[in-house]
Order: structure tokens, then sequence, then C-alpha cells
């Protein structure tokens, strides 16, 4: 498997080791309710959370519970109704902290995949003579190898949500946040890049930040799993994934008996956070 680009692995700025990656203290989110008559909605919230440095915390939870609000707190789109939010000891601004992968892919329609990617290492500090080999390794990473000339309106939805992800290595950012990334995608796809995902962050120690429906995703690619009950979302269940993070093959690590039993029990707090 390709290496990341050197940017990936940069370290991490002197004071800001030991603490935690994201700090989330008592944090509520109401949106709207502001003008007369406005309706006001409490999405998230009271919440707390600390995801020290290497985590891959994945959060779960009923459709509307405030998943995705708890992300653009912590990625600096939203500011928290009360309540504080601090990424790397500081309050978090769009595009500083974290690289982003959105529910749908944001990218450029009218440039190349290739470009797309070459962009996001760019804007990295990567110097242009090793663009072109960086961007051929992150594509290859994602299945995308032969499509770096293609317009990304001429490529699927599945397609372009594993250019997101790529642009999102791509940045080299010590958090990534991802919000359903691989909704879209079919089943094989959806597998292959789950792999690939835990494989890099077991490499890189990426702290990560990623929202799904699917328990058995949650399993499979977290070092911890937290459930958020219905809206407005609050911890349900915060649980750690003990698996073994290297050296056991996807079929190994769903054959195991800590598998089963984890699904169960994070299965059954999300059926209990819909009711
Ligand atoms: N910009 C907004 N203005 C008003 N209400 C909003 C806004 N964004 C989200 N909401 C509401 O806040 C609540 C939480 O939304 P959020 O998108 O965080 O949920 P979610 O857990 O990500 O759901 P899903 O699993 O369906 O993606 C929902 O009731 C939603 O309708
Ligand atoms: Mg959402």
């Amino acid at each position: 498997m390709p290496s990341l680009p050197d940017t990936a692995k940069a370290p991490v700025p002197e004071q800001r080791k030991g603490g935690p990656v994201v700090s989330v203290r008592d944090v509520e989110h109401t949106y709207g309710g502001r003008g007369r008559g406005a309706e006001s909605v409490t999405a998230l919230g009271p919440v707390s959370l600390e995801i020290p440095a290497g985590e891959f915390l994945v959060l779960v939870g009923p459709s509307g519970c405030g998943k995705s609000t708890l992300l653009r707190l912590i990625a600096g789109f939203e500011r928290a109704s009360s309540g504080e939010v601090e990424v790397f000891g500081e309050r978090p601004e769009p595009g500083n902290q974290a690289g982003i992968v959105f529910q749908q892919p944001r990218l450029f329609p009218w440039r190349t995949v290739g470009d797309n990617v070459g962009l996001a290492l760019k804007y990295a500090g990567v110097p242009r003579p090793e663009r072109a080999e960086r961007t051929a390794e992150l594509l290859e990473r994602v299945g995308l190898a032969d499509t770096a000339g293609r317009r990304i309106w001429q490529i699927s939805g599945g397609q372009q949500q594993r250019v997101a992800i790529a642009r999102a290595l791509a940045g080299g950012k010590r958090l990534l946040l991802l919000d359903e990334p691989f909704a879209a995608l079919d089943a094989l796809t959806r597998e292959r890049l789950q792999e690939d995902l835990r494989t890099v962050s077991a490499e890189t120690g990426t702290t990560s930040v990623f929202v799904t429906h699917s328990v058995d995703e949650a399993v499979f690619l977290g070092t911890r799993t937290v459930v958020l009950s219905a809206r407005p979302g609050r911890v349900a269940l915060d649980i750690p994934i003990g698996l073994p993070r290297t050296g056991t093959g996807p079929d190994e690590l769903r054959g195991l008996p800590e598998y089963a039993a984890l699904r169960a029990e994070i299965g059954t707090a999300v059926r209990d956070a819909a009711r």
C-alpha cells in the first residue's frame, strides 16, 4: 500500500502534546429562534466529550439527533449556543484544524479528479514537483488510479466521495471529521474503503470523528463508539472498542466473539436511543 504524504505525518506542535485533541464541555446547540415568531430547534446537548490523540471515535444515533451538528461545532462551522468546544486547545476555525468529509462530496466539478487532489496538496504546502506522485498515491489508495484525468461531473457519486476522502487525506491534518462518508457507496466499495480507512488511521495515528448509522461500521472502524440519544442528542453510551488495530484481517476481525458482543451492545443502545 502506498505511503501517505509526509504532511500527513507532521508532528503535533509541542504545546499541544498531552491534552485532548477535541474537548467538548457542556455543549448545547439551538438553531434559529432569533427573529420574532421564529421557531427554535434544540439539536444537541448538553454533551461533554474528550477525544485524545489517536482516537477513532464513531458517533451513532437516530436521524436528527445532532450528529452532524456536533461535527460542525468541532469543525468551527457553528458556534455552540452554550458550553465550549476546543480543538488542539483552541477555538475551532473552519478549515484550520481539521480535514472534513461531508455526507455529500464537495468538489470542483469542472476540474479533473487529479486536479482536485493536487489542489489540496498545494494548500497543504506540498511542493509542485512532488504533487503528481502524491496525487497518484492518494488516488490509488481510494481505488481511483484510472480516473485521474476525468472531470468530477464525469464520475459516479461513489467515486466522487472517494475523491473527497483522498482530498481530506491530502490536507495532512491531524484531525479528520467524516460525516457518513460511505453512506452512498455500494457494499463492496464501502467495505474496501472501511478497510483502507482503518489501516490509514492505525498507520498515521490520525485522530478521527466519524458519523454513521451502521453499527457494524462503528465496531469495525472505531477505537471508541459514542451513541447519542434522540434529539437533543446526549451521550447514551460511550464504549471503548478494544479490538486489534493491526495484523487482523477483516473477516477474522468480524469473526471474533468480542466483535459480536460489541455489535449487540451498541445495537441495543441505538435501538433504545431511537425510542
Ligand atoms: N441549519 C439548521 N437550522 C435549523 N435546524 C437545523 C439546522 N441543521 C439541523 N437542524 C435540525 O437540528 C437537528 C439535528 O440535525 P443534525 O443534522 O445534526 O442531525 P443528524 O443526527 O446529523 O441527522 P442525520 O442522521 O439525519 O444526518 C434536526 O432536528 C435538524 O432538523
Ligand atoms: Mg447528519
